[in-house]
Parts: structure tokens; sequence; C-alpha cells
């Protein structure tokens, strides 16, 4: 499997994306306020530069960062579709925006910035574990000394197969997202089967761990949908 397959739902369009995330299905209200409040609290300490992995259309982060915006912002994306929506979501962010079309890993390895927050929604939960291993080292380097991880993703239970997880979900979308149209929600589902493989959070502890990123703090969780706040040490505030 390649990234491009895993993305192709997010290459072609963006309303199906759209739909659920309009319908709240996935809880990107409730999610993106408790991101929101990070980045209040992180603007507390001064400027900040942020990298967003697997940004899409940025469009809940968008007014996020419109209120708490960053020095500069950068997207990575490998959705062409996707960052030409993005652009319009920031078009008036006062921040620098840098937007690129490319794999989040290869630019989270290749980073030769420093960043005090990575940001990542909803993407990580494609990788293969060796890859979602790679990731977090990646971003252990990259991190600021007083930098911190925001990942937004899907999370397996503790000792839970990828089978049983995902015969949870699918049964979660068939009965809950009942705004979505038959074939749509078919479309989704098959991606969801055979492009999803979350991670139980001490597994994503653990590979944090090894990345020198040794502070995991739950900030949300709505059903399977996780946020998780990694960074190098406790640390009072965001
Ligand atoms: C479910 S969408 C999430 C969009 C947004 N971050 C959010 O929270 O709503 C996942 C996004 O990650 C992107 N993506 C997935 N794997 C990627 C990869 N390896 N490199 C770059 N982008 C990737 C997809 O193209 C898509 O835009």
């Amino acid at each position: 499997m390649t990234s491009a397959d895993s993305t192709a739902i997010f290459t072609h369009s963006w309303s199906l994306y759209d739909l659920i995330t309009e319908h709240n299905y996935m809880s990107h209200q409730e999610i993106y306020a408790g991101v929101e409040e990070l980045l209040r609290l992180r603007t507390e300490q001064g400027h900040y530069r942020l990298l967003d992995l697997g940004c899409g259309n940025a469009r809940y982060l968008a007014p996020c960062l419109q209120r708490w915006p960053p020095a500069i912002y950068q997207g990575v994306d490998l959705s062409e579709a996707a960052l030409a929506e993005a652009r319009s979501y920031l078009t008036e962010l006062p921040s620098q925006v840098i937007l690129t079309h490319g794999d989040l890993l290869t630019a989270v390895e290749s980073t030769d910035q420093t960043w005090d927050v990575l940001f990542t929604g909803f993407a990580i939960h494609h990788l293969q574990p060796e890859d979602k291993a790679r990731f977090f080292r990646a971003v252990g380097r990259c991190l600021s000394a007083n930098g911190r991880l925001i990942m937004v993703d899907v999370v397996r239970e503790e000792n839970q197969s990828r089978e049983s997880y995902l015969d949870g979900y699918l049964k979660f979308m068939r009965e809950n997202w009942s705004k979505v149209p038959p074939e749509q929600l078919e479309e989704a589902c098959a991606h969801v089967h055979d492009y999803d493989y979350p991670e139980c959070l001490s597994t994503l502890q653990e590979m944090a761990a090894a990345a020198g990123l040794d502070c995991t703090r739950l900030i949300s969780r709505h059903a399977q949908h996780y946020t998780l706040l990694f960074s190098r040490s406790a640390v009072a505030k965001i």
C-alpha cells in the first residue's frame, strides 16, 4: 500500500469528508474547540511556529489559527484538491502561510527547521507501525526544546485487534452517519476498512517516549477520536 492509495479518497474530492464533518460525525466541533484552547495557551508564551502534517483543507484548524495566529503556518498534504481549498480557508490568516504538496513523513523527516507546535489531524492512522515510529522520531528531532505535538486521531482500545476495532467503527458509521447517502457511506466504510491502522494509546505513548517525548497527555476523547499532547517533559501549560 502506498500513501497515495490511502489518500485517494481525499484527492478526488473533499465533498464526502466535508459532509461527514459538517454533521460532526467525528466530533470536529468539540475536538477543535480543545485544539484552539491549546493554541491559546501556547500563544501566552509568545510567538510560535506550527507545522500541520496532513492538513487537508485546514477547514477546522483555520478558525483556531485565526484567533491565535502562529508566526509561520506550514501545511503539508498529498491532496492537491485539499491544498487548493486550504489556500482559501487560510486567506485571512496574518501568519506566513506555506502549503506544501507532499508526503507528511518525508516532510517531517526532511525539515531543517524547528517547530514549536506540530499538529496532525486524522492522518497518522494511515501509517504502518514502523512508519509511525519513524514519524515520532522525526518529531522528536524537529520540535523546539519546549515544543509539543498535538495529535488528533482514531485510537484502538488496549489489546483490541484491528479487526475488532474495524467491526466497531464500521458499525458506528453505519448506525450513526445517517445523513450520508448510502453509496458515499459505503465508499467511506471501504476507505476505513482498507486504510485505517490505528494504534492503542499505550503503543503511541511508547513510540513517543522512545523518541524522547516522555510526557503524554490525553486532552479529550470522543468515542474513538482522541486528542493527545506529547512533549519532552511535563509542562505547566501546553
Ligand atoms: C481525514 S483528513 C484530515 C484533515 C484535517 N487534518 C482534519 O483534521 O480534519 C486526512 C488528511 O491527511 C492526508 N494524508 C494522509 N496520509 C498522508 C501522507 N502520508 N502524506 C500527506 N498527507 C497525508 C490526506 O490527504 C487528508 O487530507
